[in-house]
């Protein structure tokens, strides 16, 4: 398929600086009537008309190169024609079915199963979030070691639902809310930038892994034996960070060495984000239970799940339940968006666009003061900005301002990162090069021109 017809052409097209009158009317009405809660829109204020592919349009006529694609979500592109498709087939047969075997529902986890490491043979739909599906897998965990503690990674991001949140090590987001579930330990993940143990590549022997090999070991380390590790195989919101190519077969391995299972959550990096189906597919490392969501719904619909081994398939019949478990729309949309990945080598085109535009990203951290570093794999990237890229000391208010240059410019990113310092990339996967490039293109322009008025 030629991704170019599904997104808007002549793109980016600013008709007037956004946040536009008809925006800032939404914008305004919203937070009259809605939250103090609501998020995304403070960062980029702007009121959503339509979207297609890796272009969005505001309600003021603005049409934007899109590499923020839902959080993540956008995979197959905004309303892909055959995801839409699927859906108004499954609108005018059944909407609702709870847990019931349906033939959407079926077509789901058969597509999932082509696609999932063998092994991993027992599909589980949680609640419509990615949270749910986190959930899900700390109780499998727990049920079948009987053990209670967790072990999270630093930098990383689950979910905010309590066990979930329990999980991320963002103190922001759980601080308020103390306490969470106990037991919950945090060791350093393979980020190399930032490293915890103050080591350099070239030197270091995984030894942040090994750390864990050492708590777990050490009858003094204060850790209990946990249920599990959960990992995410390339870091997310932690800010789209790519650890050392051995750092995950080392859990794995450190993971079987004491009996603890190993969870990988693939929610923000799976179906073909990095270049691979799943991230874990780079290293061949097979997780004992993985989860999934965002991309799962197609083009948005709201869906978990988790895929885990047989011999974990323990848990006693309604023991975990709930009302909108594998909504079937969304079942008939990931279906369809998993057709439409395998026939249209998304994988592939991932890891080719996303070369492009590290390679373009890595020309940029070379000639800027203040781009501390650039990377990712595939279709998630991260440039983490600095005020030294001596001290690299970080520089969260600049991510910010780029985030509102490249608004106004016709460009949508998001940031993350520990500290909150990191423009992040996650396009609609159906980008095409052209637009790929002129996204970066607005991205340089914008951090060139930051840094000149510094
Ligand atoms: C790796 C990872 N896990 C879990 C979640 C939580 O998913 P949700 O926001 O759908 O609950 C996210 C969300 O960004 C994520 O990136």
């Amino acid at each position: 398929m030629d991704f170019e017809e599904l997104s808007f052409t002549d793109v980016p097209l600013i008709k007037v600086t956004p946040p536009g009158p008809r925006s800032k009317e939404y914008l305004d009405y919203q937070s009259s009537h809605e939250s103090s809660l609501v998020n995304y829109p403070k960062g980029i204020p702007m009121a959503l008309r339509r979207a297609k592919g890796a272009t969005v349009e505001d309600v003021d006529g603005n049409i934007y190169i899109d590499f923020f694609g839902g959080a993540g979500v956008m995979a197959v592109g905004h309303s892909n024609p055959e995801v839409i498709k699927a859906i108004e087939k499954q609108l005018v047969d059944l909407t609702h079915a709870l847990d019931f075997p349906s033939p959407s529902r079926r077509m789901l986890v058969e597509a999932l199963l082509r696609v999932l490491p063998k092994s991993l043979s027992r599909v589980f739909f949680g609640g419509p979030t990615g949270s749910d599906a986190v959930e899900s897998a700390m109780k499998l965990a727990k049920y079948n070691t009987g053990r209670y503690p967790m072990i999270a990674f630093q930098g990383s991001f689950h979910g905010m639902t309590a066990g979930a949140l329990s999980l991320c090590s963002g103190l922001y987001f759980k601080e308020d809310f103390l306490p969470l579930l106990p037991e919950v330990h945090f060791v350093p993940y393979g980020y190399c930038y930032r490293c915890a143990l103050g080591k350099k590549p070239e030197t270091c022997d995984l030894d942040c892994a090994r750390y864990l090999d050492y708590i777990l070991e050490d009858p003094h380390s204060g850790v209990g034996k946990p249920a599990a590790v959960i990992v995410e195989s390339i870091q997310g919101e932690g800010g789209s960070i790519v650890p050392p190519e051995q750092f995950i077969p080392k859990i794995r391995e450190i993971c079987d060495k004491h009996e603890v299972l190993l969870i990988d959550d693939e929610i923000q990096a799976g179906f073909c984000r990095t270049g691979k189906m799943f991230a874990c597919d780079h290293t061949g490392t097979i997780p004992d239970i993985m989860t999934m969501s965002k991309p799962l719904g197609g083009v948005g619909l709201p869906i978990s799940a988790i895929a885990y081994k047989e011999e974990l398939n323990t848990l006693p019949r309604g023991k975990h339940i709930g009302t909108f478990r594998s909504n079937v729309l969304a079942c008939a949309a990931g279906a369809a968006a998993l057709d439409f990945m395998l026939k249209n080598k998304l994988a592939e085109h991932a890891l080719k666009v996303g070369e492009l535009m590290l390679s373009m990203l890595k020309e940029l951290e070379k000639d800027s003061k203040i781009v501390g570093e650039a990377r990712g794999k595939g279709l998630m990237l991260g440039v983490e900005f600095v005020k030294d890229k001596t001290t690299k000391e970080p520089a969260p208010e600049l991510a910010t301002k780029v985030r509102t240059l490249c608004h106004r410019r016709g460009l949508l990113i998001e940031i993350g990162g520990h500290y909150s310092n990191v423009a992040r990339f996650l396009p609609p996967l159906v980008i095409t090069e052209e637009l790929a490039r002129k996204g970066i293109e607005i991205f340089a322009d914008s951090v060139g021109d930051l840094e000149r008025s510094l």
